[in-house]
């Protein structure tokens, strides 16, 4: 009987379009089908290495090359970030995904809900995001714990905003600062992440200077009390409950008594968001989708 890895190595090494640049979804399938054999460690399942006639060794070097290929794509689109273009092949990516697209279909997942997926590989990717251990910040019972809006959501948040040069987008709770990063390098407006935790600004603010994103700053602040002054989109990815939420959407709304402003809310927040009478919906609120909210004039 063929052992279940040397069939997948056979098949994998069988298959040189894999190689392809476009063809990412499939090398992180492979990736993913490979690493459940591979063990992390050498010499991690006793003996394996000796007796297994060569296999684990071809078996890295399909994930070798595999690897190599995403690598140069990443590099490729970082490098189109730093030059400060709009990055070409990273929007192909998400058009070709449909995220942004109502009608997106179940050939491309589930659209909605919390789940991640191969757009999310790409993007940390990108970012070489190092996400830094437990963090230093005495946290109110009231403030949720750091977790990235999954990277299909955010492409949909630009989709359904249209934002543009003239756009500044404040993440309130920014954690790593994907949100701010992907929305600057990909539509030139400014971006603003405001978050209590310091190791996480920190970590964002290397990202932002690797690629040259210098309309994005990350504040080391408490929702509460920072400035909100230029934003004109508002984000929440369901950063606080109870009366921090209730004290952030009460300076909201003071900043909307001066301008109109945009806010976008993802997870249960949004429910909370749609029952505050100054903003109104621009679509009825869906569960694990991206809202959408306007202020009144
Ligand atoms: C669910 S995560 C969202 C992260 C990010 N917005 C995203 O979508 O990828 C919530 C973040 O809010 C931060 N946070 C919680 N309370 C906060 C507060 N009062 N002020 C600033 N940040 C806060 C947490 O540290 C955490 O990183």
């Amino acid at each position: 009987m063929i052992d279940p890895l040397e069939r997948l190595v056979w098949q994998l090494e069988d298959e040189p379009s894999l190689l392809e640049p476009d063809r990412l979804r499939e090398r992180l399938a492979a990736l993913d089908r490979l690493d459940a054999y591979l063990p992390d460690i050498p010499g991690a399942v006793p003996g394996a290495e000796s007796n297994d006639g060569g296999l684990y060794r071809r078996a890295r070097a399909v994930c070798g090359r595999l690897e190599a290929v995403n690598c140069e794509l990443y590099e490729g689109i970082r490098c189109e970030i730093q030059r400060g273009e709009r990055p070409e092949t990273l929007l192909r990516w998400i058009d070709s995904s449909s995220v942004m697209d109502e009608a997106a279909g179940p050939i491309n997942g589930p659209v909605s809900g919390m789940g991640y997926d191969y757009l999310d590989e790409l993007v940390s990717g990108v970012f070489q995001f190092e996400e830094p251990g437990g963090g230093d910040v005495r946290r109110e019972v009231e403030m949720v714990f750091y977790q990235p809006t999954p990277a299909r959501h955010i492409f949909r948040l630009m989709g359904l905003t249209a934002l543009d040069e003239a756009d500044v987008l404040v993440d309130l709770g920014s954690g790593l600062g994907h949100v701010p990063l992907l929305v600057s390098a990909c539509t030139g407006a400014g971006g603003i992440g405001i978050e209590l935790e310091a190791s996480y600004v920190g970590c964002a603010r290397e990202c932002a200077q690797r690629l040259n994103l210098n309309k994005v700053r990350f504040l080391e602040e408490d929702a509460r009390v920072a400035d909100l002054s230029i934003g004109t989109v508002f984000y929440l990815y369901s950063p606080f409950v109870g009366t921090i939420l209730s004290d952030v959407l009460d300076r909201l709304r003071r900043e909307a008594a001066t301008r109109r402003i945009r806010i976008c809310t993802y997870g249960p927040c949004s429910s909370v968001v749609a029952d505050e009478p100054w903003l109104e919906a621009a679509a009825k609120p869906e569960t694990g989708r991206i809202a959408l909210f306007r202020s009144r004039d």
